[in-house]
């Protein structure tokens, strides 16, 4: 990118365009410094999108050690369907050992998920994105009423940038709706997850989620021993402070 661009002027312009628009733009401004987030589950829409506009689109996902089996699957799955190659980023030994030595492997049922979170997640995230100018991600709106419904198609990063570095978050499919995602996955035949055919909507790692009943929304099948507004794992931060 030569130049800063007018954030807030273009997610107005592009709130109500498509998601593939979205990632044309993104990919107009960042070419192949735009890096995806691909957490294995539906967001394989993402990639699928990005790959038909780029086929050199980076990709990357935080392997917490504690993803169920069928992600690891459906990770290495779509590594192969498209010729990706996905940067698997780990969570640092110096902090997770002596984090899991002194607390055990379930310490987020006592104290909730966020001491986990930080360094399985938040931690990785932090380094990988300290070397990147922008990010895609695909958290949209209806997946959770609490903290992003009003997430933006684009951002600045309220929660990696620094004050001498923004950091641009595009969020293509935020206006897309649960039912629009699987309508596209269904149409394409793309491949998918296998636990979404065991009734998990949304998929994180496998303590922290479980599947939902018939029209229980799927933010309750995440964290569900925790209240609905904290639901974020400092992936998305952003969505809990305020606003660039
Ligand atoms: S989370 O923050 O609550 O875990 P969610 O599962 O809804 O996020 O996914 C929203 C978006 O966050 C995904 O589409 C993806 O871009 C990113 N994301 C979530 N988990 C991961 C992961 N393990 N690796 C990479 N990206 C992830
Ligand atoms: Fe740890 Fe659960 Fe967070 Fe995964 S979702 S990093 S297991 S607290």
């Amino acid at each position: 990118m030569s130049h800063p661009f007018d954030v807030a002027e273009l997610a107005a312009s592009y709130a109500n365009k498509s998601a593939q628009d979205i990632l044309k733009l993104a990919f107009e401004h960042f070419g192949d410094e735009l890096w995806l987030s691909f957490s294995g589950a539906e967001d394989v829409v993402l990639v699928d999108m990005a790959w038909k506009l780029n086929k050199n689109v980076k990709v990357f996902s935080l392997d917490t050690g504690r993803l169920h089996p069928q992600t690891y699957r459906f990770i290495d799955q779509v590594r192969s369907h498209y010729n990706l190659s996905i940067d698997i980023l780990s969570p640092d030994a110096a902090a997770l050992e002596p984090f899991v030595k002194e607390k055990g492997l379930f310490s987020f049922y006592q104290d909730g998920h966020s001491e986990c979170c930080g360094i399985r997640k938040t931690a990785p995230l932090r380094r990988k994105l300290a070397t990147v100018k922008a990010w895609a991600t695909g958290q949209r709106r209806d997946q959770s009423p609490g903290t992003r419904s009003s997430v933006a198609v684009l951002e600045i990063d309220g929660a990696f940038s620094t004050p001498e570095r923004p950091l641009y978050k595009f969020n293509p499919l935020a206006q897309m709706s649960s039912e629009e995602v699987w309508a596209y996955i269904r149409m394409l035949e793309l491949p998918y997850n296998s636990l979404h055919e065991s009734g998990f909507i949304s998929i994180g790692c496998e303590p922290c989620t479980r599947p939902v009943l018939p029209n229980q929304h799927e933010r309750e099948g995440r964290w569900w021993w925790e209240e609905a507004t904290q639901k974020e794992c400092g992936l998305h931060a952003g969505n809990l402070i305020a606003k660039i």
